[in-house]
C-alpha cells in the first residue's frame, strides 16, 4: 500500500518517516515548497532526536519521497493521512481551516476509492465535518471513508513512541476503512483498539488532559510541600508504587507547556462549555499550571528582595529537554517576569533559540553556559537538560555575584547544593 502524508510538520514528517520504516511506501506532500526542498535534501527544519539519520536512510532506500504536486499525490494515492496544523483560535477553539482546505483539495481531485484519515488532533466531530467537506467539494460521485487515528507521540521522544506506540486508536464507521489500517498497523505489538471516530477523537484529548492534570496536582501539593518541609519527589515516588496511580507525570515543576498540552486542554475546556458541560476540574488544571511559575519567581523575590538590576541567568528555554521547541515554555514566562522587574536576564540553552519577536525588553543569550551564570545573583533551571545536572556547580560557584540557584525542575540535589554553599530552592523541594 502506497501512503501519502499531506503536511510535513512535526507530526506529519514523523508518521511518514514511521510508515516508510515500517515498510511501506510513502509521499510526503506540502504546500510549502522550500521545506520540500529541505526535506528532499535530507534536512529537518526542526530538532527531534534520531529523525534525521531515518529521513536520509529512507531518501536512499527510496521508501520516503516529497512532492508539492496535490493533484498528481492525491490521485496516486488511496491511503491519506491529514497531518496539518490545528492551531488555536485566540478564545482557545482549533482553528480547521487547513483540515478544510486539505478536504476540499481530496474532494476536487479524487478520482476513486481514498480512506482519508486525521492524525492530527482534531475538534470531536472532525471526521464527520471532514466527510461533509469532501462530500460538498466532489465533482464526481468516487467512494471514501473517513477515520480517526490521533497520535501520541512525545517531543523529543517521537522516534521511540512511533516505532512502540503503547496503543492504536483507530476510530471509524467502516469496517473496509478499520481493516486498511489494521493492515498498516500489522507489526504493532500492542493493543489496537477500533471505535467510532467521536470517541477516537476524544480520547486523544482526555488522554492529554489527564496526563496534565496529573501534573497540576503535584505542582499544587508541592507548595504545600513547601510549607509541611515534605519532599515532593518521596511523595511522588510513594504514591506513583500504587499501580492505580502509577509512577509517570508525577514529577514537580514550573509547570508544562508544549504544542500539545496547553492548547488541548484549553480546546477540551471549550468545547464542553460548548455543550453546556463546565470541566471545572480542567479549568483549575490550566489555573495551577499558569500560576506555577510566579510560585517560583515569588521564593526567589523573598530571597532576593527585589530583581532590580540583578543579573539573572536562565538556564533552558526548550518546553523540555531533547526539542528546541519553545512554544508556550514555562521559562519565557519566568524570563518576561524577571524583565518586568528590570532584572538583567541571560539566557543559555543547548538547542532553542530565543524567538525574534521577543516583546519583553533586552534579554541576552548566551552561547556557554558560564557567560550567562558569570556574575549571576540568582539562576533560574527552566529545562531538566542532562547537562545542567552535570555542570560542576562548586567551580560556577565561585564566579556567580551571589550563589542562588532556583530550581524549576527538581532535577540538582539539593544536599549537595546546599553543601556546595548555595541558596537552594526547588519546588517542593528544598
Ligand atoms: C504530550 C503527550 O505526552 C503526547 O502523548 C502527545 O501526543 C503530545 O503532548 P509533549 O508535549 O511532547 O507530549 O511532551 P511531554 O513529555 O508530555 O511533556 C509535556 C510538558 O509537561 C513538558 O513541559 C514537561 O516538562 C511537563 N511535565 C511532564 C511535567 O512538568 N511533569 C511531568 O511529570 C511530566
Amino acid at each position: 500500500m502506497n501512503i501519502l502524508v499531506i503536511g510535513t510538520g512535526y507530526v506529519g514528517t514523523t508518521t511518514a518517516l514511521v510508515f516508510a520504516e515500517l515498510g511501506w511506501n510513502v509521499t510526503g506532500l506540502d504546500t510549502d515548497a522550500q521545506k520540500i526542498q529541505q526535506l528532499e535534501k535530507g534536512v529537518l527544519y526542526f530538532y527531534e532526536p534520531g529523525l534525521e539519520e531515518l529521513l536520509k536512510k529512507h531518501l536512499s532506500s527510496g521508501q520516503i519521497r516529497f512532492t508539492t504536486n496535490k493533484e498528481k499525490a492525491i490521485q496516486d494515492h488511496e491511503i491519506i493521512f491529514i497531518c496539518v496544523g490545528t492551531p488555536s483560535r485566540p478564545d482557545g477553539s482549533a482553528d480547521m481551516r487547513y483540515v478544510k482546505q486539505v478536504a476540499e483539495d481530496i474532494g476536487q481531485t479524487m478520482n476513486g476509492y481514498k480512506l482519508v484519515i486525521t492524525k492530527s488532533t482534531v475538534p470531536v466531530g472532525t471526521q464527520e465535518q471532514v466527510t461533509l467537506w469532501i462530500q460538498a467539494a466532489q465533482k464526481g460521485s468516487y467512494p471514501f471513508d473517513v477515520a480517526s487515528n490521533p497520535e501520541f507521540l512525545r517531543e523529543g521522544k517521537a522516534l521511540t513512541d512511533a516505532l512502540n506506540p503503547d496503543r492504536v486508536i483507530i476510530g471509524s464507521n467502516s469496517k473496509k476503512a478499520a481493516n486498511l489500517l489494521q493492515t498498516l498497523y500489522q507489526s504493532a505489538k500492542c493493543p489496537v483498539v477500533v471505535t467510532t471516530p467521536r470517541t477516537a477523537e476524544l480520547i486523544k484529548y482526555a488522554s492529554n488532559a489527564f496526563l496534565a492534570t496529573k501534573i497540576s496536582y503535584m505542582n499544587e501539593l508541592a507548595r504545600l510541600c513547601d510549607q509541611l518541609g515534605v519532599n515532593i519527589k518521596e511523595v511522588a515516588n510513594g504514591i506513583g508504587l500504587d499501580p492505580r496511580i502509577g509512577p509517570s507525570f508525577l514529577h514537580a515543576g514550573i509547570g508544562y507547556g508544549g504544542s500539545c498540552f496547553p492548547k488541548d486542554v484549553s480546546a477540551l475546556i471549550l468545547a464542553a462549555k460548548q455543550n453546556n458541560i463546565e470541566l471545572s476540574i480542567l479549568e483549575k488544571v490550566v489555573y495551577v499550571n499558569q500560576t506555577q511559575h510566579l510560585y517560583l519567581l515569588e521564593k526567589a523575590r523573598e530571597r532576593l528582595k527585589s530583581f532590580a538590576n540583578k543579573k539573572i541567568a536562565v538556564l533552558g528555554l526548550a518546553f523540555k529537554p531533547d526539542t528546541d521547541d519553545i512554544r508556550e515554555a514555562p521559562a519565557l514566562r519566568i524570563i518576561e517576569s524577571l524583565l518586568k522587574e528590570q532584572a538583567n536576564v541571560y539566557v543559555y540553552d543547548p538547542v532553542a533559540k530565543l524567538p525574534a519577536d521577543l516583546h519583553y525588553g533586552s534579554v541576552t543569550a548566551s552561547n556557554e553556559l558560564e557567560e550567562a551564570v558569570k556574575d549571576a545573583d540568582a539562576v533560574f533551571l527552566c529545562t531538566e537538560w542532562p547537562i545542567f545536572r552535570n555542570v560542576d556547580w562548586a567551580k560556577m560557584k565561585s564566579i556567580m555575584n551571589q550563589p542562588n540557584m532556583f530550581d524549576g525542575r527538581n532535577v540538582l540535589d539539593s544536599r549537595e547544593m546546599n553543601s556546595n554553599g548555595y541558596f537552594y530552592h526547588g519546588i517542593g523541594y528544598e
